[in-house]
């Protein structure tokens, strides 16, 4: 069959095999469509942080499946969802990323909104039909039914009946925890700096490679030389922080045999000890790691605090949209916008209650990580970009994920763990191909 046409269930089912995938998954304008309905708009899809609407009448623009949606907070504290529609004559609403207003206005003819997207007045109202009902919800911004929060991460889902959002998340509550746990207040709040990249690929491409331990030596052998190359400690204004980071890029056999991978139901990966270097690694004789240190034991007792600094976890996949680390305080969100074009929303938390220097760190972190001048994303989404170039010919149909696959680890809960493995790629296809298939099973 041609891209054409619609994917039945049994062709969708046929695209994943236990090694392998075929390239109408990343190449296929008919697939992708299914994927917004089938995933995005299925299952629950993290949105924004409540830190991003903390005020009554703050506001949040940005997407669920392939629509545009409003993260809003109403006069009364509550969250809302709202299309980015107006129920007049469909005017797309809101054009700005971010904000902060009492009433939300259609540009077009000015009816206005309250935060919660019911109808607050309409000009020249005299002029309407008696039975022109204001509280007619069919003249209300159109809400997203079901929203929840998980300790500040606002979730929402176009699903009629969802499963719980907690089913949804299994054991990566854990990660989350964790980030809000490492805040000696509890808490954290998403900075104002954070980064939006567009790149000409597939969505499936930016999680696959957060995965993927085997490209760093070679995507990043120019930064890792750099990084060699310079003196160590010779950057007083970072503490060696960007050149220790740059240079962890480095692998070489061992630290590939190193990396544990760990795959869970629903798509759900992460990977251990990666990034085991450097200022943001917990230890001793650093003065801002002491006195926050201290400000966690003051906090939660010395036991807690061991063990929520020892979480050693990276680029923990929250499938299908968000790559937490807790330790390095960052987050990453991928936006489909189309089978070859995806935005990825680079953003980074601040500890509430700990020392500013940990912030500092963090922002460090994400520029040197994934900022327009960054040495490392720069070329992480030129492979990406060539994947996709690859993936749209039709010449070869099959892409392959096999490493590991005979060395992988099942234990008796289903979750899955291995070293120098694509496994990760194989656990998100297995809850692809679970998620776009559901309803017929
Ligand atoms: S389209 Fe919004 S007020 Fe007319
Ligand atoms: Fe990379």
């Amino acid at each position: 069959m041609d891209m054409q046409e619609i994917p039945t269930t049994d062709e969708i089912r046929d695209f994943v095999r236990p090694h392998q995938v075929h390239r109408r998954a990343y190449a296929d304008p008919e697939v992708f469509k299914l994927e917004m309905e089938r995933i995005f708009g299925r299952m629950w899809i993290y949105l924004a942080h409540e830190s991003q609407v903390k005020e009554p009448g703050a506001f949040f623009r940005t997407r669920l499946a392939q629509y545009e949606v409003l993260v809003t907070r109403h006069t009364d504290g509550e969250i809302y969802v709202l299309h980015n529609r107006c129920p007049h004559r469909g005017a797309r609403m809101c054009m700005v990323d971010k904000g902060k207003s009492q009433l939300l206005n259609c540009p077009y003819h000015a009816w206005s909104f309250r935060p919660d997207g019911t109808l607050s007045t309409v000009p020249h109202k005299q002029s309407y039909p008696e039975s022109f009902d204001m509280a007619d919800p069919i003249n209300h911004m159109q809400r997203v039914k079901h929203v929840q929060t998980y300790r500040g991460f606002i979730f929402a889902t176009l699903n009629e009946d969802p499963a719980p959002l907690l089913e949804q998340l299994g054991e990566m509550t854990d990660i989350i925890d964790n980030l809000n746990d490492r805040a000696p207040e509890g808490e954290v709040e998403l900075s104002e700096s954070s980064f939006t990249l567009e790149y000409k690929g597939n969505w499936k491409l930016h999680l696959e490679n957060a995965a993927d331990i085997f490209h760093p030596t070679f995507v990043h052998s120019s930064s890792v030389g750099a990084a060699r190359r310079a003196p160590q400690n010779a950057s007083k204004i970072d503490s060696d922080q960007t050149r220790v980071m740059l240079e962890a890029n480095g692998f070489g056999v061992q630290q590939w045999e190193g990396i544990q991978l760990k795959g869970l139901a629903n798509g759900h990966t992460y990977m251990s000890n990666f990034y085991s270097k450097g200022v943001m690694v917990d230890s001793d004789e650093d003065p801002v790691m002491a006195e926050y240190k201290q400000q966690l034991v003051a906090a939660y007792g010395k036991e807690k605090t061991i063990e929520t600094l020892s979480v050693d976890r990276f680029n923990n996949i929250i499938y299908p949209n968000m790559v937490l680390n807790a330790q390095h305080q960052q987050m990453r969100i991928t936006i489909p916008l189309s089978h070859d074009r995806t935005l990825v929303r680079v953003q980074c938390f601040r500890l509430k209650g700990a020392p500013d220097a940990m912030y500092h760190r963090a922002v460090r972190f994400l520029s040197t990580l994934a900022s327009p001048a960054s040495m490392i994303f720069s070329d992480d989404v030129e492979m990406l970009e060539r994947v996709q170039v690859g993936l749209d010919r039709d010449d070869s149909p099959w892409v392959d994920f096999s490493r590991g696959l005979d060395i992988d680890q099942t234990d008796d809960t289903g979750a899955v763990s291995g070293v120098a493995s694509e496994m990760p790629m194989r656990v998100q296809f297995k809850a692809w191909v679970e998620m776009m298939t559901r309803e017929a099973a």
